[in-house]
């Protein structure tokens, strides 16, 4: 470990491998002391020690925002007091309480590891970050935030926001598009973990790295003078902080038309398809979706007297991908069944009334749009 560090110094520009970094006791100080004082403290995930809720936490979190989360979390505990109680549910109904939060196949891997905690682990979740990351859904900072919050391991996490001020306090100029400069970053954020106590500097260690890069350390307008080791900071003596993390390749926005079948009967039930296990929505039920304006009318040619009628379009955004969203109306009698050409025989597929829709597991867009033509839906105390 380097100790020619001195607070405030002008840092020298670090190469990807061999950053220097500031004494870790001083680091890891810092940060236990801030996160006791002005750390995120009150989460529902928080003052528990349970692997079961920690995690459960910890994979609603992965590409979600804590107001989000919160809602969902209450939920599913309550429904699933015990991971046991998680491992013998229907997955329609897990798929239910997951909708609305995307990234549905988190929701399987849940699912499937609570099946083996129960078939592998006799109902414990394994105290190591090592194990841990032999259950589905469970990558390896998962597994670290898992371990080092409920057990006190000495391992490191490296979730986005982690990524963010390590990289600046370090000035760590690799470019994390780079699987050598993501392992070198790996590497020094285990050198900087704490070395006593573990057991009470592990926990807030891991949490006070994630609240300051939540709530201080921001991609935009990092607020710097509120930051516990802005001392030991090298982009902010470079005075350039926003310039880390440094990633040349970034993930290319797209952007795709769909249109949504919605048929409805008198009393107001709908035509709804369950999802193929994979693409988008995977595994919930969701309106009929068609390619585009022209395969729904192309689908439509075959079938004689059908009317169907556009709502307004509307944009949803999906983390990479920006969906254009046309529902088409289709308004047949109580016996009248839904043409054959607009049927994919492949998935299952029936009539659901407004009272059965808060049960199942529909695509945020998709419940929104029925939750308007359906009141009582937007009371059924499901966020989407
Ligand atoms: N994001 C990931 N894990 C978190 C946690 N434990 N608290 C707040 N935000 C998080």
């Amino acid at each position: 470990m380097q100790d020619n560090f001195k607070p405030g110094s002008a840092p020298a520009a670090a190469s990807p491998v061999e950053t220097r970094h500031p004494p870790a006791s001083a680091l890891s100080d810092e940060i236990v002391r801030w996160q006791k004082s002005h750390g995120r403290n009150t989460l529902p995930w928080q003052n528990t020690r349970d692997p079961y809720r920690v995690w459960l936490s910890e994979i609603m979190l992965q590409q979600t925002q804590v107001v989000t989360v919160l809602g969902y979390y209450e939920r599913f505990l309550k429904r699933f007091a015990q991971v046991s109680d998680l491992a013998c549910a229907a997955p329609d109904e897990v798929m239910a309480l997951w909708s609305g939060l995307g990234y549905y196949s988190r929701a399987r891997n849940l699912h499937q590891c609570a099946k083996d905690v129960m078939a592998q682990h006799g109902g414990l979740f394994p105290r190591s970050a090592e194990q841990l990351q032999t259950l589905p859904g469970i990558g390896r900072s998962t597994a670290a935030a898992i371990a080092s919050l409920c057990f006190g391991e000495r391992v490191a996490i490296l979730d986005g926001n982690v990524k963010r001020v390590l990289t600046r306090v370090l000035g760590f100029s690799g470019d994390l598009s780079q699987s050598t400069s993501e392992k070198a970053l790996w590497k020094q954020a285990t050198d900087l973990l704490p070395r006593d106590d573990l057991v009470h500097a592990m926990p807030r260690y891991t949490q006070g790295m994630m609240d300051l890069g939540a709530t201080v350390c921001t991609s935009r307008q990092p607020q710097c003078l509120l930051c516990p080791v802005s001392a030991l900071c090298r982009a902010r003596a470079q005075g350039d902080p926003e310039k880390y993390p440094v990633k040349t390749r970034k993930l290319k926005r797209t952007a795709q038309a769909l249109s949504l079948l919605w048929a409805q009967k008198p009393d107001g039930s709908v035509w709804l398809e369950k999802r193929a296990e994979t693409g988008i929505w995977s595994g919930l039920y969701c309106l009929p979706v068609f390619e585009g304006e022209e395969e729904l009318m192309s689908r439509l040619d075959e079938t004689l007297d059908v009317r169907i009628a556009a709502l307004p379009s509307f944009v949803h955004v999906l983390t990479h991908k920006d969906l254009l969203l046309t529902p088409w109306v289709l308004n047949l009698g109580a016996d009248q069944p839904v043409p054959a050409a607009l049927v994919c025989e492949a998935r299952p597929a029936a009539w659901f009334g407004p009272a059965q829709w808060p049960a199942l597991g529909l695509p945020a867009p998709v419940r929104k749009l029925l939750a308007a033509n359906s009141p009582g839906l937007a009371d059924s105390g499901k966020a989407v």
